[in-house]
């Protein structure tokens, strides 16, 4: 989604703006701009890819200045074009805005500016902020005081990144439901709402909270709470490796963070097991006492939750309920004290499941979060919080953040079931020796790629897929459909198989793709025999299922993958990565933008 980038120091901004915002691509846009204070604010926009506005400013060239904000937008008020991006000046042209969220009230409060006389240019939400500013400092004089005039009247989401001309030597910051960061360098201070757009340039940053505001000048960074108190705040160390965010000779990011799965699931897996047990260093709470628990996420996030609750059922014997975000948020949901709320994101700012956290936290569920970016907002409102250690993830599409999660949620699945003892001890050691084995498991996955990218290059053309499978297999076949769709635009659904007669088989015709999941050896049988009725009426099956069950499957199917054998929680840790290839191999095969599929956003931070 939207991406901010600020610079104020000594060396010409607009060529780092450029840059910074080149590095927040990856999150989704459909046109940026920048504003450089050189005396005056010079603005120059452009819709479609950042290259567009590389090119009308010469690589920055023409717009000289030192301190300058820029944007990367996805469209939500108003049409991707050159007047609605940002940033956004005010009628006198004396103050620039950046914004990533939604105001809220923003039809109220241009009635009132344009009741004052003022003349809007864009049709967006955001634009109200520059104009409200202008007005508010015509009373206050200084920027500062009119910002937090401004942060009283405008409700909604907000991260800003504000400059005016009558102050060269300052950037402002807000933040509220969208996140923001100040990155700290020698002689010179950024502000990002993504740590990527920094890293090449600092390392040291603080990450801003609700209702904070930032003043950011060249030689230093002053912070104040919602009130306009000053404040001091932690700093943070990125620790993570500048080329985990760059390609490293892969045509793509996914392809490159599919590569990566075995080092991230490493990463994820080994530091929690010692001495053939799960342990979470550092966790303070106390998992023994939930009756019940419900797992909310969004997208990839959610369908992990999915696997979860099989086999957090199954080997723990606890309720859990899976609830996608946007509709845990209105639901009413049914929360007591012996509920745990476990919330799984992957970028950790997803706006609906931080809404959702704070609703389950205020009907008094404990929170317990599984994220992938350290220090992001669901991670430090949370209760208690476990990393996945993914990495940076670059392409919109997850994957090794997905495996990640489903690792880390595994585990939390065997640890638990080893707290109430619903497993014996020969089960829990079988299973936790078995995760263990994991990463080495997915690079003899990956090693068959050639297979998988030859099967897509049979079936790249089908216009619509369908994956079916049941219990584990069903929660995998969502996310094998969902990875299908979104990077190769084939229409694709997933069915749990039993559903099949009960309406979807009146879509299968001759010639129609199914892929039929079978890796969950208890029902093989029942695998079975749903390929032979979709082969019945003409299907080309494409079967996943495990090495035991491979000579078995494949009399009955068109084209067979497999996966080596595993425990039985574990399957969907390996049974996704043929998936995810195979999927990227269509989209290859399609010619398709892989990393930056049409519409979507790495991020999702708004409603
Ligand atoms: C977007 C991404 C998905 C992701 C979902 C939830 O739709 O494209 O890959 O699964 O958001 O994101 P989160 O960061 O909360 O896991």
């Amino acid at each position: 989604m939207c991406g901010i980038v600020g610079y104020i120091g000594n060396r010409q901004a607009a060529p780092l703006l450029l840059e910074g915002l080149s590095r927040l691509e990856y999150r989704g846009y459909d046109s940026a701009g920048i504003c450089v204070a050189n005396g005056e604010l010079h603005v120059e926009k452009a819709k479609g890819r950042l290259q567009n506005l590389a090119e009308k400013t010469q690589n920055g060239a023409l717009l000289p200045g030192t301190l300058g904000i820029g944007h990367t937008r996805w469209a939500t008020h108003g049409q991707p074009n050159d007047v609605n991006s940002h940033p956004h000046l005010s009628e006198n042209g004396k103050v620039a805005i950046v914004h990533n969220g939604i105001i809220e009230n923003y039809l109220e409060l241009r009635e009132y500016l344009e009741a004052k006389g003022i003349r809007f240019t864009s049709e967006t939400d955001s634009e109200v902020v520059a104009q409200l500013l202008e007005v508010c400092m015509q009373e206050t004089g200084t920027v500062m005081d009119a910002l937090y005039m401004v942060l009283h009247r405008i409700s909604g989401a907000y991260a800003l990144g504000i400059i005016s001309a009558d102050e060269p030597d300052v950037m402002y910051a807000a933040r509220k439901d969208a996140p923001l960061l100040i990155g700290f360098g020698a002689g010179e201070n950024f502000i990002a709402s993504d740590v990527t757009a920094l890293v090449r340039h600092t390392r040291d940053v603080v990450y801003l909270e609700d209702g904070e505001v930032a003043a950011v000048s060249r030689g230093g960074v002053q912070i104040y709470n919602a009130m306009g108190q000053p404040i001091e705040k932690e700093h943070h160390h990125i620790d993570w490796e500048i080329s985990a965010a760059e390609k490293g000779g892969y045509e793509h990011f996914m392809l490159k963070e599919i590569m990566e799965e075995p080092e991230a699931l490493r990463r994820a897996i080994s530091p929690r097991i010692r001495e053939g047990r799960v342990v979470f260093d550092g966790m303070q709470m106390d998992l023994s006492g939930y009756a019940r628990i419900m797992i909310i996420a969004c997208g990839s996030s959610y369908h992990v939750g999915m696997v979860g609750k099989y086999n957090i059922e199954k080997l723990c014997r606890i309720p859990v309920e899976v609830i996608l975000a946007s509709e845990f948020r209105y639901c009413d949901p049914i929360i007591d004290e012996k509920t745990l709320a476990v919330v799984i994101s992957q970028s950790g700012e997803t706006l609906d499941t931080m809404a959702a956290l704070r609703e389950a936290k205020r009907r008094g569920a404990k929170i317990l979060s599984i994220v992938n970016v350290v220090g992001s907002s669901i991670a430090r409102e949370s209760d208690e919080v476990i990393y996945t250690y993914a990495g940076p993830e670059i392409a919109v599409a997850t994957t090794k953040a997905y495996s990640t999660q489903m690792a880390v949620l595994d585990l939390l699945a065997i640890h638990l079931a080893g707290l109430r003892g619903t497993i014996d001890e020969a089960q829990y050691r079988s299973f936790v020796d078995a995760a263990a084995r994991i990463p080495e498991q997915v690079s003899e996955i990956l090693n068959d790629r050639d297979r998988i990218q030859y099967y897509a290059s049979l079936y790249f053309n089908h216009d619509s897929v369908f994956f079916i499978g049941r219990n584990l297999d069903y929660a995998l076949g969502l996310e094998g459909s969902l990875k299908l769709k979104e990077i190769s635009y084939i229409h694709s659904e997933a069915y749990a198989s039993g559903e099949l007669k009960h309406g979807t088989i009146s879509l299968i015709e001759p010639g129609t793709l199914v892929v039929a999941l079978g890796t969950y050896t208890p029902l093989f049988e029942k695998a079975m025999s749903n390929v032979i009725e979709v082969k019945a009426r003409g299907a080309n099956v494409l079967a996943l299922t495990t090495a035991s069950n491979c000579a078995e499957m494949e009399k009955r199917v068109d084209a067979i993958l497999s996966i080596p054998d595993t425990e039985l929680p574990l399957l969907p840790l390996l049974g996704v990565v043929p998936l995810q290839l195979f999927a990227y191999y269509v989209a290859l095969q399609r010619g398709c933008d892989i990393d930056k599929p049409r519409n979507l956003a790495k991020s999702v931070t708004v409603e």
